[in-house]
């Protein structure tokens, strides 16, 4: 079972949404839909999987649908159509008390825009959700000041939101999810107002988190090096529809449609594709001449062999850790690989 499941959901703005849905599913894109009904299309026919302890990032320009669609997770947003599951059991099925009791303990969210208490202190919005929980307050205390620690804010616990910086401000969303400890964070444009020094220690420190906790988290971002960076999954959304899902490495070599190749075509790949992702298996090597030969390890990003094997004209020989031969690599090819678009 995923930890996530969206079933063909759709979301529509307007007065009257389900007027307009045979249109939609008739296939009507965003623009007709606005331009004949007044209506706009948020969500249309996504469906998608999200597995336990990974981190899914969803990319798409402005209004694309990325905040609509991570608010439907949590029921911020109920759809005009279609059904999400969280391990199993369909969000809309869940009365008052049982939603409440979802967003207390299962989930957290960082918001786009902050969302913090204007009137609490630093502190006291960082330790809201535990409060909520019905923790005591020295427990309170305790994993708050942890958390702004953590996020590098220590001294400011006691100010209010409003003497802090916008990316400050941030960092105090990203404290308070983090303090909940709900097993599935869902973080919209989490770092985006962030200094790109402090951003990437943020990067870092999420990556570092995820690798001992293992949450299920949902990140929105803009920025493709970031959801290259944190991303075991990438969905790319463009007016409401996903156009593509796949790895980082799928997303960069398999671009689905135009708009893809758009947000991948700066991407230095040879950064981001191992040695492993490129090499013809053992099996299927005979073509590739073998009286010159480098050796490299699979988890080797092209970047680090290839001026080696440009330089000498040889061909690479792939090995695991244990130094058993796993495929071959032709200069050519690599060289074809990383002007592939
Ligand atoms: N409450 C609302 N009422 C009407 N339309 C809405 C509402 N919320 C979102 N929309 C529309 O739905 C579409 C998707 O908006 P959404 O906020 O999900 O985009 P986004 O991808 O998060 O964009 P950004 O990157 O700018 O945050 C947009 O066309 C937007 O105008
Ligand atoms: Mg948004």
């Amino acid at each position: 079972m995923s930890k996530i499941e969206i079933n063909n959901v759709y979301k529509i703005f307007g007065n009257n949404p389900q007027s307009v849905m045979p249109m939609v599913k008739g296939g009507a894109n965003k623009e007709e839909v606005l331009e004949q009904t007044g209506h706009t299309v948020g969500l249309d026919d996504v469906s998608l999987k999200i597995e336990e302890g990974e981190t899914f990032v969803c990319m798409g320009l402005s209004g694309s649908g990325k905040s609509t669609l991570i608010r439907h997770l949590n029921r911020l947003i109920d759809p005009t159509d279609g059904e999400i599951l969280v391990e199993g059991t369909n969000v809309m099925s869940f009365n008052k008390d049982q939603l409440i009791e979802f967003r207390r303990h299962k989930m957290s969210m960082v918001f786009q825009r902050f969302g913090l208490f204007p009137h609490k202190t630093v502190i006291q919005n960082v330790g809201y959700g535990l409060e909520m929980q019905g923790k005591p307050e020295d427990e309170r205390y305790r994993v708050a000041m942890e958390k702004i620690d953590a996020v590098g804010l220590n001294g400011f616990e006691n100010q209010f939101p409003n003497q802090l910086s916008g990316g400050m401000q941030q960092r105090v969303g990203l404290a308070r999810a983090l303090a909940t400890d709900s097993d599935i964070m869902l973080m919209d444009e989490a770092f985006s107002a962030l200094d790109p020094l402090i951003r990437s220690d943020m990067q870092k420190q999420l990556l570092d988190l995820q690798s001992e906790l293992k949450k299920t988290i949902v990140f929105i971002t803009h920025d493709l090096d970031e959801s290259l960076r944190l991303g075991d999954h990438i969905g790319i959304l463009n007016a409401g529809k996903l156009v593509q899902v796949g790895t980082p490495v799928d997303i960069i070599m398999n671009p689905a449609d135009d708009y893809v190749k758009a947000f991948v075509k700066d991407v230095n790949r040879a950064k981001v594709i191992k040695a492993k992702v490129i090499m013809k298996d053992i099996n299927n090597a005979n073509d590739i001449d073998k009286s010159s030969l480098i050796k490299v390890n699979e988890d080797q990003f092209i970047e680090e062999f290839l001026p080696q094997i440009v330089c000498s004209n040889s061909n690479c020989e792939v090995v695991d850790k244990s130094g058993n031969v796993k495929g071959y690599i032709s200069n050519k090819e690599l060289q074809s690989s990383l002007t592939k678009s």
